[in-house]
């Protein structure tokens, strides 16, 4: 199973100053030099954490896969056309969230997705959709041309409950041997850290994680490198949820 970082959260910090440090740039090659198979980085219309500049050096500096998460707008369509990212993830999203809150309603927006998933396939670049673990959005993002798509795991790493952890992971693994099925990749992400990684790792039909808040915040205390190879220890170890 692959693991692709989000590093959008040491831009967060560079933000709280408004100053150049930490640089999400280096965050990157320290991430990759300790084993992260991709970067994945969220370029939010309202740029409150990746800006432009960032985006544009780690299109040159990134040597693993650049995942350029997304809102499907005309502005950032444009960018990330120039941009050529291997991977782009598109998401919803809303001014006033906190993170991306839920995953993108691929039923209703079919025509939309269609032409622009044609655009990057015009220009070599992957897509992915990130979608709630739901049949009719795995299945829609087929009909629309997607690559893969990006399970969100947010209520599973919510659920606090034994029987409701236990329901989620199950219903996370049907929707990714669905995904499989139809011929999709498939990742997966949102709210895992070093524990609640571990069953999610164990679903075989899954590729990929992206996975960014956990890592940064126990990059604080332990430093990047040390926080990447715990994730990478932590997704090796994986086990069935019993
Ligand atoms: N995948 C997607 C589509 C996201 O929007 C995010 C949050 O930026 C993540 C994965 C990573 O989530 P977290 O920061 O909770 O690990």
């Amino acid at each position: 199973m692959r693991l692709c970082i989000n590093i959008d959260h040491i831009a967060t910090l560079r933000q709280a100053r408004g100053g150049s440090v930490p640089d999400p740039i280096e965050g990157a090659r320290i991430c990759e030099n300790a084993g992260a198979d991709g970067i994945v980085c969220h370029l939010r219309e309202d740029r409150r954490h990746i800006n432009d500049r960032d985006v544009r050096l780690l299109r040159k500096t990134v040597t693993t896969k650049l995942d350029l998460e997304m809102a499907a707008t005309d502005e950032i369509i444009r960018i990330a056309l120039v941009v050529v990212p291997e991977l782009v993830t598109l998401v919803p999203e809303k001014r006033m969230e906190l993170t991306t809150e839920g995953g993108l309603d691929v039923v209703a927006q079919r025509p939309s997705l269609t032409e622009a998933i044609r655009k990057f396939h015009d220009k070599g670049i992957l897509v992915s959709l990130f979608v709630d673990p739901e049949n009719d959005q795995v299945e829609a993002s087929r009909e629309v041309g997607a690559d893969m798509v990006e399970i969100h795991t947010g209520d599973y790493a919510n659920a606090a409950i034994p029987a409701e952890v236990h329901s989620m992971l199950r219903n996370v693994e049907a929707i990714a041997a669905l995904g499989k099925k139809l011929g999709m990749g498939v990742n997966a992400g949102h709210g895992l850290d070093y524990v609640n990684v571990r069953p999610v790792a164990n679903i075989s039909a899954i590729d990929e994680m992206s996975i960014g808040h956990s890592i940064i915040s126990r990059a604080v205390m332990v430093g990047l490198n040390q926080a990447v190879k715990e994730m990478i220890a932590a997704v090796a170890t994986s086990v069935p949820y019993r």
